[in-house]
């Protein structure tokens, strides 16, 4: 059931192999997991777009420092993040969990409430920054999940993201991307990275115990 097997063969892959397809099933397995991120209260506010339109993919490297793993990976996932909590979108999300879980529609009106409260006292920056937040937590899950089906993928944050928000038209779905995801293979001879060590902070720097 461990993960770290998985986690020390991954790597940030630079070059990826352009003619080696990642099978849907396992493209749906890497977005399932996502979904199954937790986020605070449960509100979701991630969305996964997924690109595999070659010309989509030219345009997106020209915004994304030209990096090879945005046309050579198989699918581009782009993590997007709701761009305010609106009153509807969290009505919406407690609605679905009552109705799924079979409670009375009023059910959890307290929690409700409270997360009701919660998001009109910040900006609509602060509340994109928050849900920005929320779509990490799937992306480290995504990366977790190809590395164990043996799949590459590179987390990226090197793109212009208003760029993008604006080719995609991102804003009339409420959306801002957050981060990329390149699924692919990795092509080993011309990866400069992919012969060198893992280089990580010794656990005794990482943890700090208060016994
Ligand atoms: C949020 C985030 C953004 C990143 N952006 C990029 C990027 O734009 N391009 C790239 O090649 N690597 C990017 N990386 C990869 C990191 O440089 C890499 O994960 C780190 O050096 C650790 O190496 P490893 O992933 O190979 O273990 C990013 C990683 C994270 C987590």
């Amino acid at each position: 059931m461990s993960s770290i097997a998985a986690l020390n063969w991954r790597y940030a892959t630079k070059k990826m192999d352009v003619t080696k397809k990642v099978q849907q099933e396992k493209v749906d397995q890497i977005i399932a997991a996502a979904q199954l991120a937790p986020s605070s209260m449960g509100l979701q506010p991630v969305k996964i777009i997924v690109v595999t339109n070659p010309e989509l993919k030219e345009k997106i490297r020209a915004i994304g420092y030209n990096q090879s793993q945005i046309t050579d990976c198989s699918h581009l996932l782009i993590f997007a993040a709701w761009n305010v909590y609106s009153e509807e979108r969290v009505r919406h999300v407690f609605a679905q969990t009552n109705l799924e879980r079979e409670l009375p529609a009023d059910a959890n009106q307290d929690y409700l409430n409270m997360a009701l409260g919660h998001f009109p006292s910040m900006t609509e920056e602060e509340q994109f920054t928050h849900a920005a937040k929320q779509s990490y937590i799937s992306l480290g899950v995504a990366l977790t999940e190809a590395a164990l089906l043996g799949v590459d993928a590179t987390p990226m944050e090197g793109f212009d993201p208003a760029q993008l928000d604006e080719m995609l038209n991102l804003k009339e779905y409420g959306l801002r991307s957050v981060t990329l995801l390149p699924l692919g293979y990795r092509k080993e001879d011309e990866d400069w990275l992919v012969k060198l060590k893992k280089v990580r902070t010794p656990l005794a720097d990482f943890v700090i115990e208060f016994q």
